[in-house]
C-alpha cells in the first residue's frame, strides 16, 4: 500500500508559472537502458508571477540525474534538492541557462509515456505529463518554449531520426553513429514535443496551401506496411484542404510527418509537425482493414491535423481546459467526416456512441464536467465526456450562433489566442462577441456533470386549435453536485410538427427565444428555465412532435410516443436522425415488452408493428442503404443496460435475441432478396456509397444467419472464404463465430482457424481475431480468454492487444463478463493488477466496466465491489488506478 494517498489538484488553485523557458536545447544519445539526455534551458523569472521566492521547481520522474549547472557553473547537491517527482533549485538568478544531464531507460519503459521503445523503434509520448520522464522541465501546458533537438544514434539501426519542426543539420559521427538536429520555430508546451528513431520507410506527397506554399507530407512506417499508407495520405490532404475552406486555417511548417507505432496508449498524438499514430489509426488497405477502420483512419488523421490550430497554435492553459482543444477538435473532425461521407450516418453514429457510452459515464461514479474542477491523475480525464460531450457542447454553440457567426467566432479565437495558452472561457467569449450574444446561461454545459433529462408533455385544444408542449428539464445528482444545486441548461431544441399531410407550419407563441426556418416548418427553441410552455397556433389536429432533430442537445428526451407516432416519425420526418431515433425507440419498446413477459414468466410476443416497419425499410430502394442498416440494427445490449435502472443482463440479452430472431424469421425472404440484389464492388473503395451497400448487405447476412438455415450458414462461409476485402470477410466471420446456434459451430471453428492462418503476420488483423473470440457466447468464455492470453500472438504490453481481447470481453460480451459466478470480474481484476505495474493508464482504462457496479443486482454488486476492493489493496497502486477505484467505491 502507498504511504500517502495521492491528492487532488483543483482548477481554482491555478497559478501562473514562476518561470518561463524561452528556449530549449535538447541533445539525445539513444540507448535502450542509458539514453543520455542533455538539456540547456534559457530560463527567466515570469514577470506575471507574484511570488517573491527565487526557487525553481522542475518536474522530473524516473531520471538518473548526472549533473546540473547554471550558466556553465556546475552545482553540487547542496545547491539543489532532488525529490521523487521534482528537482528544486533554491536560489536561481533572474535569468540564466540551466543545463541538466540525465540518463533514462526507454527499453524498460512499459508505461508508453515519455521516451520508450516500440519494437525496434524509439518514440515518445508526452501528453499530458510525459515530458518529465525525459528531462527536468516546467512540464505544464502554459510554459511555451522554442525547441531545438539533436538526436544521435547508430546509423545502421536507426537511419531515421526525427523531431518537431524542420531538420537544420545532420551528419556522421564516430563509431557508425550519426545525428540530426531539428528546430521548431513555433513556441510550444513540452507535451507537444516528439522524437522518433528507427529503421523506417516513408511515403511522400506534397500539398500546396492557398497562399501557394508547398508542404512536404511524409508517413513513416515499417517497410512491410508501406502498402497501407495511401488512405492516410489522401485523408491528410483532404483535411488540409477542408481546414482552409471551412475554417480558413493554413498549415504553418514546411513539413508534416506521421509516424506509425505498434505500442501506443491512445489513437494518435498531435505533436507539432511530428504526429505519432497508433498503427490502428493510420494503416489501411482493403484486404486487411474494414470500412469502419478506413473511416477511423480518415477521422483520426483529420483530428490530429486539425489540432495544429485547435491545440498547438492555440493550446490549453492547464489540463482542466483539455476540452478546449479536444471538444473543439472532435467537433471539427466530425464535421469533416460528415462532409466526406454521409452527414446523417455520421450524426447517428456519434449520437449512438454518446448515448450508449458517454451517458453511462455521466451517470456513473466517474462523472465529471466537460471542464473538470479537480483531478488526481489527468490521464484519467481523456474521456468521452471531455471529447464527445465536449464536441456536442461546441456543436450547440454552432447551432445557437449559426454557421457564419460561429466561423467569425472561431477566427476571432485563433487571432486573439495565437501562440498562447487559453481557457474554455476565452473560446466562449470569442463566440459571444462574434455572435453578439451573452452565453453565460450556456456555461452549465461546461461546469456541471450529468446528462440533463428533458421531459416533454403535450396537450391539444381542439376549440382554440392550439397545441402546447411543456418542457421540464432536470439534471440528476452527480458525485460532486446535488440535483437541486444544479443550474438549468440552455438547451437548443430543434423541432417540427408532423400532421397527417406532412410537416406543419409553425406559429409558436412563447417566452422562449426561437428561430424559424425559411419554410416555417422547423424551429430551434432555446430553453433556459426548468420549465417552459410553448404554444403552437392554428393546428387542426393533434400532431406528432419531432423533437431534438439532428440530436440538437445531448439530453435524455422523454416523450410518451405511441408505437404509431414512432412509425409516423420513422417514415415521414425530414430529419434523418429523428427517423433513426424513432425506429430505435420502437425497438426499445418492443424489447421492453418482451423483457416484461420474460420476467413474468409469460410467453413473449413481438409487436408485429415492428416487423411491418422493418419490412417497409428493407424493401424500400429509395432510402440510403446505410440508414436502413442502422435502423435495422437493434439497440445494443450496452445501450439497453444504460437506459435500465437495474440492468438485468440475461433478460436484456434474451429479449433482444427473441426480437432479433423474430425479425429474422418473419422477414427472411425480404432480407434474402435485398442481400442478393445489392451490388458487389470488385474494386474496393472506402466511399460512402460502397460503405453503405456493404453495411446493409452484412446486416442482412446477420439476420439470415440468425435463422440458422443451413443454406445461409453455408453462404456466410462462402462469403468468408471468397471475400476480397476485410469488411465482408470479418462480417462473415463474426456472424458465424457469434451465432448461438450449434449448427454454426463447425463453420465458426474452421473460419477462426483459417483466419489466423491467413493473417498471423498482420498484427492489426490478429486483433480482430482476438476480439471476435472475446465476444463469443458460452459458459467456457472466461477459460477461452485465459488461454488466448497465453497465445503466441498475445502480448499484455501492447495496448491494442489488451483492448482487442480483454476490452472486447468486458465491454462487448456482457452475458459472459457478468456471469453470476464472478469469473468475468475476477479475470478483469487480475489483468488490471498486472497492468497497474506496467502501464497504469491502460490499467485504469480497463477498469471501466467494473466501476459501473451500481447498475446491477445486489449479488453482482457484491462480486464487483469485492474485485475493486482487492485491486485497491495492491502494493504499489498507481495514481491512475487509485483515482478510478476510490471514486467508484465512494
Ligand atoms: N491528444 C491526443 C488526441 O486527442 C490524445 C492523446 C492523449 C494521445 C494523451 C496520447 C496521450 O488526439
Ligand atoms: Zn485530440
Amino acid at each position: 500500500m502507498r504511504d500517502a494517498e495521492p491528492s487532488a489538484i483543483y482548477l481554482k488553485d491555478y497559478q501562473v508559472p514562476s518561470h518561463l523557458i524561452d528556449k530549449t536545447h535538447l541533445h539525445f544519445i539513444l540507448h535502450p537502458t542509458k539514453t543520455r539526455v542533455s538539456s540547456d534551458l534559457t530560463i527567466r523569472k515570469n514577470p506575471d508571477a507574484d511570488t517573491k521566492s527565487n526557487e525553481l521547481i522542475l518536474h522530473g520522474q524516473d531520471i538518473d540525474l548526472q549533473s546540473v549547472s547554471i550558466d556553465g557553473r556546475q552545482l553540487d547537491d547542496r545547491d539543489y534538492q532532488l525529490e521523487a517527482e521534482c528537482l528544486r533549485i533554491a536560489n536561481v538568478p533572474e535569468q540564466f541557462v540551466l543545463s541538466v544531464v540525465g540518463l533514462i531507460a526507454p527499453a524498460d519503459n512499459t508505461s508508453l509515456e515519455g521516451l520508450y521503445k516500440s519494437q525496434s523503434m524509439y518514440c515518445t509520448q508526452c501528453e499530458a505529463e510525459g515530458f518529465r520522464k525525459i528531462t527536468y522541465f516546467l512540464d505544464r501546458p502554459d510554459v511555451l518554449s522554442e525547441f531545438t533537438t539533436t538526436v544521435v544514434a547508430d546509423k545502421t539501426e536507426f537511419p531515421v531520426l526525427l523531431s518537431n519542426g524542420n531538420p537544420i543539420k545532420s551528419g556522421s559521427l564516430d563509431d557508425n553513429m550519426h545525428f540530426v538536429t531539428w528546430h521548431d520555430p513555433f513556441p510550444k508546451p513540452a507535451y507537444l514535443f516528439a522524437l522518433v528513431g528507427g529503421d523506417l520507410e516513408c511515403i511522400q506527397d506534397s500539398f500546396t496551401t492557398t497562399s501557394g506554399r508547398a508542404i512536404d507530407l511524409k508517413i513513416y512506417v515499417e517497410e512491410k506496411d508501406l502498402d497501407k499508407c495511401d488512405h492516410a495520405m489522401a485523408s491528410l490532404k483532404s483535411s488540409m484542404r477542408w481546414d482552409e475552406d471551412v475554417y480558413g486555417r493554413e498549415y504553418d511548417l514546411d513539413i508534416f510527418m506521421i509516424v506509425a507505432v505498434d505500442d501506443f496508449n491512445m489513437g494518435a498524438m498531435e505533436n507539432k509537425g511530428l504526429n505519432i499514430f497508433n498503427t490502428s489509426c493510420v494503416l489501411a488497405k482493403a484486404e486487411t482493414t474494414t470500412d469502419a477502420g478506413f473511416q477511423r483512419v480518415e477521422a483520426v488523421v483529420a483530428h490530429e491535423y486539425f489540432h495544429n490550430w485547435s491545440g498547438n497554435r492555440v493550446t490549453c492553459r492547464d489540463w482542466f481546459q483539455l476540452s478546449l482543444k479536444e471538444g473543439f477538435t472532435v467537433f471539427r473532425d466530425a464535421e469533416f467526416s460528415a462532409d466526406m461521407g454521409s452527414r446523417t450516418v455520421k450524426r447517428v453514429e456519434d449520437a449512438k456512441l454518446l448515448r450508449a457510452m458517454q451517458f453511462a459515464e455521466d451517470a456513473g461514479p466517474l462523472a465529471h464536467p466537460v471542464q473538470p474542477a479537480s483531478f488526481i491523475e489527468i490521464s484519467n480525464f481523456y474521456t468521452l465526456t471531455v471529447y464527445e460531450k465536449g464536441a456536442e457542447v461546441v456543436r450547440m454553440i454552432h447551432t445557437l450562433l449559426g454557421a457564419e457567426a460561429f466561423r467569425q467566432g472561431s477566427d476571432l479565437y485563433f487571432e486573439r489566442n495565437d501562440g498562447k495558452a487559453a481557457t474554455i472561457e476565452d473560446f466562449v467569449s470569442s463566440m459571444e462577441e462574434a455572435g453578439g450574444r451573452d452565453l453565460s446561461k450556456f456555461m452549465s454545459w461546461y461546469h456541471q456533470a450529468g446528462t440533463p433529462k428533458l421531459a416533454v408533455t403535450a396537450d391539444y385544444n381542439s376549440s382554440s386549435r392550439e397545441y402546447a408542449l411543456t418542457f421540464n428539464q432536470t439534471c440528476p445528482t452527480t458525485p460532486e453536485c446535488d440535483s437541486e444545486d444544479k443550474k438549468p441548461y440552455l438547451i437548443p431544441v430543434a423541432m417540427g410538427l408532423l400532421g397527417s399531410n406532412g410537416p406543419l407550419s409553425l406559429v409558436p407563441e412563447t417566452d422562449v427565444d426561437f428561430s424559424l426556418s425559411k419554410n416555417d416548418t422547423h424551429c430551434v427553441l432555446e430553453l433556459t428555465q426548468p420549465q417552459h410552455r410553448v404554444v403552437f397556433k392554428d393546428i387542426n389536429a393533434p400532431p406528432v412532435p419531432s423533437l431534438m432533430r439532428g440530436f440538437s442537445a445531448p439530453v435524455r428526451l422523454q416523450f410518451d410516443y405511441s408505437p404509431d407516432d414512432l412509425i409516423t416519425l420513422m417514415t415521414q420526418d425530414d430529419d434523418g436522425f429523428t427517423r433513426w431515433d424513432a425506429c430505435q425507440q420502437l425497438c426499445v419498446s418492443v424489447i421492453h415488452e418482451v423483457e416484461a413477459s420474460l420476467q413474468q414468466g409469460k410467453e413473449p410476443s413481438v409487436d408485429s408493428r415492428l416487423s411491418d416497419a422493418a419490412r417497409a425499410l428493407i424493401t424500400n430502394q429509395n432510402l440510403d442503404p446505410a440508414m436502413v442498416a442502422l435502423m435495422l440494427t437493434l439497440p445494443s445490449e450496452g445501450y439497453l443496460a444504460e437506459i435500465a435502472t437495474t440492468a438485468n443482463i440475461d433478460t436484456i440479452h434474451s429479449a433482444r435475441e427473441i426480437v432479433r430472431n423474430h425479425l429474422a424469421a418473419s422477414l427472411k425472404t425480404e432480407f434474402a432478396e435485398r442481400f442478393d440484389s445489392l451490388p458487389y464492388f470488385p474494386e474496393y473503395e472506402a466511399n460512402a456509397v460502397q460503405i453503405a451497400v456493404r453495411s446493409l448487405k452484412n446486416c442482412c447476412l446477420g439476420y439470415l444467419v440468425a435463422t440458422a438455415d443451413a443454406v445461409w450458414l453455408e453462404r456466410a462461409m462462402t462469403q468468408y472464404r471468397t471475400a476480397t476485402n476485410m469488411t465482408d470477410q470479418s462480417a462473415a466471420l463474426s456472424v458465424l463465430a457469434l451465432s448461438p446456434d450449434s449448427k454454426a459451430v463447425d463453420y465458426s471453428v474452421s473460419a477462426l482457424s483459417e483466419f489466423y492462418q491467413q493473417w498471423q503476420s498482420e498484427a492489426l488483423v490478429v486483433n480482430q481475431w482476438f476480439s471476435v473470440q472475446a465476444m463469443q457466447p458460452g459458459e467456457e468464455a472466461v477459460d477461452r480468454i485465459r488461454s488466448l492470453m497465453q497465445h503466441e500472438a498475445f502480448n499484455i504490453n501492447n495496448p491494442n492487444k489488451v483492448r482487442a481481447l480483454i476490452g472486447a470481453f468486458a465491454n462487448n460480451n456482457p452475458v459472459c463478463f457478468h456471469n453470476s459466478d464472478g469469473s468475468g470480474y475476477r479475470l478483469l481484476a487480475e489483468v488490471v493488477k498486472k497492468l497497474n505495474a506496467t502501464n497504469p493508464q491502460i490499467a485504469a482504462r480497463m477498469l471501466g466496466p467494473l466501476t459501473k457496479w451500481r447498475k446491477y443486482d445486489s449479488k453482482r454488486q457484491e462480486l464487483m465491489q469485492a474485485e475493486l476492493n482487492s485491486i485497491k489493496q495492491t502494493v504499489g497502486l498507481s495514481k491512475d488506478v487509485f483515482e478510478v477505484i476510490s471514486k467508484s467505491l465512494a
